[in-house]
């Protein structure tokens, strides 16, 4: 029997790859057979991961692009063809957050590279990829979003505001492309330790209230997201599309 959760032959695209979620997920992507692209703004951040992916004996190449630039991810869509000839996934992973505080303070600024970058970018990608999509009748999105997408956040207020437009263009993109075979889905993490959380997870005052309403009562792993998002590419869930799934230790109950 063929393991459902094989992507061998399969090009995956990952945003945000240098550390946390991200490289996560590249990670079970290649050890699951994938050629990875791993992408972030920094070449000096995602080169190592890539580095380390081969000497562990997978295939991957390292792109740098900026989410909220478009001539960047025609770059990143441009030379990850070069290399690999094709796409099959993408996973919308990298997200923004300059501010914490109230929206009445959150300047134009501000609300202009959260969406640009957290929800313009996912689009202009998945655009970008859609034509090869059609073509080959197939193909995985993947947005990686918030529970504060389905839940707004306090201090998180355009974060979430963000996240929530990602869940409704993960669905519009689910709807339109089905009948190509183009599958969009979508992932609300709870709160995962990263780097991008850790001015919640290092302090300890909000820990203890999270952790008194918290089902699970443990902040999640990378590896935990990257296991859902592993799911969502291969042919395992091969009949989902436009879902939206939480791995957030039964936060949103
Ligand atoms: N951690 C959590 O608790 C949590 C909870 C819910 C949702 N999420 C979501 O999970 C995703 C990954 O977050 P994480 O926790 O893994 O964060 P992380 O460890 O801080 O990693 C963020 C990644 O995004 C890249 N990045 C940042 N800005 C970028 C941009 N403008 N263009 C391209 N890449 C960019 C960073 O690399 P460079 O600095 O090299 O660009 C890095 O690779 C995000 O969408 C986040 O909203 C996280």
């Amino acid at each position: 029997m063929k393991n459902p959760f094989d992507l061998s032959g399969k090009v995956a695209l990952i945003t945000g790859a240098s550390k946390g979620i991200g490289e996560a997920i590249a990670r079970i992507y290649a050890a699951s057979g994938a050629s990875v692209v791993v992408s972030s703004r920094k070449m000096e951040a995602v080169e190592p991961v890539a580095q380390a992916i081969r000497n562990e004996g997978g295939q991957a190449t390292a792109i740098a692009c900026h989410m909220g630039n478009v001539t960047d991810i025609t770059n990143l869509v441009n030379q990850s063809l070069a290399i690999y000839k094709t796409i099959d996934i993408v996973v919308n992973n990298a997200a923004t957050n300059p501010v914490f505080g109230p929206v009445v303070n959150t300047t134009e600024d501000a609300f202009d590279k959260i969406i640009n970058v957290n929800v313009k970018g996912p689009f202009e990608l998945a655009k970008q990829v859609y034509p090869l999509l059609k073509e080959k009748k197939s193909g995985s999105i993947i947005n990686i979003s918030s529970v504060g997408g389905l839940r707004p956040e306090h201090g998180l207020g355009l974060y979430s505001v963000s996240k929530a437009a990602l869940i409704s263009l993960t669905k519009v993109l689910a709807k339109e492309w089905g009948d190509d075979n183009i599958r969009a889905n979508v992932i609300c993490p709870g709160l995962i330790k990263t780097k991008f959380s850790e001015a919640l997870w290092s302090n300890d005052k909000i820990m203890n209230v999270m952790m008194k309403s918290l089902p699970m009562k443990r902040v999640g792993t990378p590896e935990e997201i990257a296991a859902l998002a592993l799911y969502l590419a291969s042919d395992a869930s091969a009949y989902s599309t436009g879902a939206v799934f939480t791995a957030d230790g039964g936060f949103t109950i």
